[in-house]
């Protein structure tokens, strides 16, 4: 495995690879690896040649309140997970690197971003669009992985992928769960004992959800209000946001008669944690 500290090593690696003819699948991430990041390697490298997973605390997606401070970081055991799931190359940039004096550019979106996360976090998504379209000019991949736990960067990526014309199959991976259903993310590691039982509140509202419209309730409002007094009924939880939406446009479904998106933000302490699932009326 590679480990690669600056772009143009990274774009120079990816040329020399495409000269001969390989083909390249990028794994964007922040680092401090768990199943959840490696379930995407694990789903990108049966569709490529040479499989590049990134680490770079992307500053410009951090709001001045956030955690990037404090975001853990644990780059030796990251290197020895990528070993093992099979990475080819790392790409480890410094932020000097990414971002130099200077640099002036944002890559922002009209209207995605307008929903769901983005109402609470006004600059995240165009420091995620901006970093993840300078991670495709200095990797050039053919294919790139992303998490549907993060279900509307999914949707802005592939949106930004069409809009910028990049030639890059975006490829989605499921979200991948702690066994008692706790979505698994870096920010799990924030919480303490109790916290992490008021964790468990988002996956279970999820299950409540599935099973109401199961059962053939079709108002989102009904819906909402019983998973809020689930969520509110856990120890240091305050709700940011449930939504119920259309999964392309992100827009808010009045009536649950179709598939629909359900993403809610959760605040467990000082701890941000989200979760979502695409759900079907019919089944
Ligand atoms: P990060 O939070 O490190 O996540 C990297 C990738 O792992 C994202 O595509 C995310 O959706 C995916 N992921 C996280 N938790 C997951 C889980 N439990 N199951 C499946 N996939 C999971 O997302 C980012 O970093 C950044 O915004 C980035 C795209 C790297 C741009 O800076």
């Amino acid at each position: 495995m590679e480990i690669l500290k600056t772009k143009s090593e990274m774009n120079n690696w990816s040329k020399n690879k495409k000269k001969e003819s390989k083909t390249i699948c990028l794994v964007p991430t922040m680092g401090y690896l768990h199943k959840g990041h490696i379930s995407l390697v694990e789903k990108g490298k049966p569709l490529c040649d040479e499989l590049v997973l990134s680490i770079f605390v992307n500053p410009a997606q951090f709001g001045p309140n956030e955690d990037l401070n404090s975001y853990p970081s644990n780059i030796k055991n990251d290197l020895a997970l990528a070993q093992k799931a099979g990475v080819t190359a790392v790409f480890l940039p410094e932020k000097g690197n990414i971002y130099p004096e200077n640099f002036q550019t944002k890559v922002a979106l009209q209207h995605l971003p307008g929903f769901l996360c983005g109402k609470f976090r006004p600059v995240h998504f165009a420091g995620v669009a901006t970093v993840v379209t300078k991670l495709f000019n200095i990797v050039m991949p053919d294919i790139a992985v992303f998490g549907q736990k993060d279900y509307q960067q999914l949707q802005i990526i592939r949106q930004l992928t069409l809009d910028l014309d990049f030639n890059i199959n975006i490829v989605a991976g499921d979200i991948i769960r702690e066994k008692d259903g706790l979505a698994m993310s870096s920010r799990n590691t924030y919480l303490s004992g109790p916290q992490r039982v008021s964790a468990l509140s988002l996956s279970k509202s999820l299950n409540l959800a599935r099973e109401l419209i199961a059962g053939g309730e079709t108002n989102p409002y009904t819906i909402k209000n019983r998973l809020e007094r689930l969520i509110r009924s856990f120890a240091e939880t305050n709700i940011e946001y449930i939504c119920f939406c259309d999964p392309q446009t992100l827009e808010d479904m009045e009536k649950i008669d179709r598939q629909v998106l359900l993403a809610m933000a959760v605040n467990v302490g000082k701890t941000r944690l989200i979760d979502n699932a695409l759900i079907n009326p019919s089944q």
